[in-house]
């Protein structure tokens, strides 16, 4: 049923009769009834529990028109299943306690077991049977970005340990991309078998690299895992990524069917780099959405003008939602998209 939602026929590139609107971090802090339950449960717990997981997935849905949902999870988790030790630390946020330090910890890594993950697919099967027809979106995070969470262990900054890893362990480090290109396949399969419409693929880091490095280091990767993605799937892909702006020419080589772009550039720039074929998502500034009313109704209208302008097109922050964002402005900005983005 969900293959019929304006959400998915957009991802297809269909024409369609409104623009979609959906939000990165719908399902989190900003909500106050996700903020109770985390009260009283662990991250990984909620995560872990398929009924805890479909039911903060499900919070938005509730308040909001809302063209999908995206279920409630973690880039990090998946990396247990390599055997990486993390924990979710209150007001600290991700840390993992055994980082990748040297080229050899690469081959002490587990072979993954994607039923150790069973639980997500649990939660989008039981999203799924109550959204009937609204898409119910999964996700993973790049092979980039989870490499980056594995070496520096934690909080990001400048990325100067993977960095370093890359350059001084060339091989360690595509030994490295080739199990996560595995078990993002096997992970983004479970995830469609269950019910998800569509996988976005969350890079958020790749702007933090020269584009001489992401072309050496990271995009031969990601194409491949494109490819084997391709091989296995027929849900639509999307490319998530920020801080890329000065580089998505080289994006029209990855044959993704969305790329969600950051507020550093326009849409109409951003269509002109990746050419006509490509879904663009995007990319309000999250802090436009936690600011003002008259400002963001301004900036939204104006977003949605061009987005229409270019063409298969779905209204989305740039990034995600920020914790302090009042629900009236989220409102709001949704009833701008639903009023001004009729074709
Ligand atoms: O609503 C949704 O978007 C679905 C769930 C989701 C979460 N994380 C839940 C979450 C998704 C899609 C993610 C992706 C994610 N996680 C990314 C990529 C997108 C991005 O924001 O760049 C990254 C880099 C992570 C890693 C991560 N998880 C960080 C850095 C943090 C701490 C900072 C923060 O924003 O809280 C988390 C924790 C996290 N993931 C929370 C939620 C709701 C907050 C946890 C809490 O309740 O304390």
């Amino acid at each position: 049923m969900a293959d019929k939602s304006l959400l998915v026929r957009t991802l297809k590139g269909e024409a369609v009769e409104r623009v979609p609107v959906w939000f990165m971090r719908q399902a989190g802090r900003f909500l106050p009834e996700y903020r109770e339950l985390r009260a009283n449960h662990r991250m990984l717990d909620l995560i872990r529990d398929p009924h805890l997981a479909s039911q903060v997935t499900l919070q938005p849905l509730k308040r909001f028109n809302l063209d999908g949902a995206i279920i409630f999870a973690d880039i990090l988790n998946p990396l247990m299943t390599l055997g990486i030790e993390l924990d979710f630390i209150e007001g600290e946020g991700p840390k993992i306690f055994n980082p990748l330090q040297k080229a050899e910890d690469v081959e002490r890594l587990k072979a993954h077991d994607i039923s150790e993950l069973k639980y997500t697919a649990q939660a989008i099967e039981l999203c799924v049977k109550v959204l009937g027809g609204t898409p119910v979106l999964g996700f993973s995070g790049a092979p980039f970005t989870l490499s980056a969470y594995m070496i520096e262990g934690g909080r990001l900054g400048d990325l100067q340990q993977t960095k370093h890893f890359m350059f001084s362990h060339p091989k360690a480090w595509d030994g490295l991309q080739q199990r996560l290109i595995a078990l993002i396949t096997d992970y983004a399969l479970m995830q469609e078998k269950a019910g998800a419409s569509a996988i976005q693929l969350f890079d958020s880091w790749a702007g933090y690299l020269a584009r001489a490095e992401y072309e050496s280091f990271v995009l031969p990767s990601l194409k491949k895992l494109i490819s084997d993605l391709r091989r296995v799937l027929s849900v639509p892909l999307i490319y998530f990524s920020t801080g890329t702006a000065g580089m998505l020419d080289v994006f029209s080589g990855v044959e993704v069917d969305a790329i969600s772009v950051d507020w550093r550039t326009s849409l109409r720039k951003a269509r002109a780099e990746l050419g006509s074929e490509v879904v663009l998502q995007g990319n309000l500034d999250p802090v436009i959405l936690s600011g003002p009313p008259e400002y963001l109704a301004r900036q939204t209208a104006q977003i949605v003008k061009e987005g229409k302008e270019c063409g298969k097109y779905i209204f989305n922050l740039g990034h995600g939602i920020l914790p302090n964002t009042p629900h009236s402005n989220v409102q709001l900005a949704i009833e701008v998209v639903l009023e001004t983005g009729r074709y």
